[in-house]
């Protein structure tokens, strides 16, 4: 017979697995955004001094997200874009993939 504390102890263990499978496969776009971006575009995307110099535009401007395609977003962190770096050399695709999404957080609520 199952008593009501093994059946608990087998949710937990299922749970923990799962758990721990899934914090090993996500990529945590806010660190690496954080890790790699954030010296140009801003925490909070607006880009720093330095990302002013290089000409780095402003992630939480409407128009700006308005008019980005996400294909563009895609392509200018894996080649690059006259001042802004190319990543494909340091991101894996998931990590590229994850900080492109990342991008569109910044954008405006109406
Ligand atoms: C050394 C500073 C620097 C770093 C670091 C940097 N960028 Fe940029 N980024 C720029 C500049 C400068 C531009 C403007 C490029 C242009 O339009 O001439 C830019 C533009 C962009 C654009 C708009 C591209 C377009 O097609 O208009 C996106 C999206 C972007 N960066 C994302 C990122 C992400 C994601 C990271 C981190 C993986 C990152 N950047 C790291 C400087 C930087």
């Amino acid at each position: 017979m199952i008593t009501k504390g093994l059946m608990w102890s087998l949710v937990l263990a299922v749970a923990f697995v799962f758990s721990t499978s899934f914090a090993e496969e996500k990529v945590d776009a806010k660190k690496l955004f954080d890790n790699h971006c954030k010296k140009c575009h801003g925490e909070l995307g607006k880009p720093t001094e330095r990302g002013q110099s290089l000409g780095a535009p402003d992630f939480t401007d409407r128009k700006f997200q308005e008019t980005i395609a996400d294909a563009q977003i895609r392509a200018s962190i894996t080649n690059g874009k006259n001042k802004m770096p190319s990543w494909k050399d340091i991101l894996s695709p998931e990590e590229m993939e994850a900080v492109a999404r990342w991008v569109r957080v910044f954008k405006p609520r109406r």
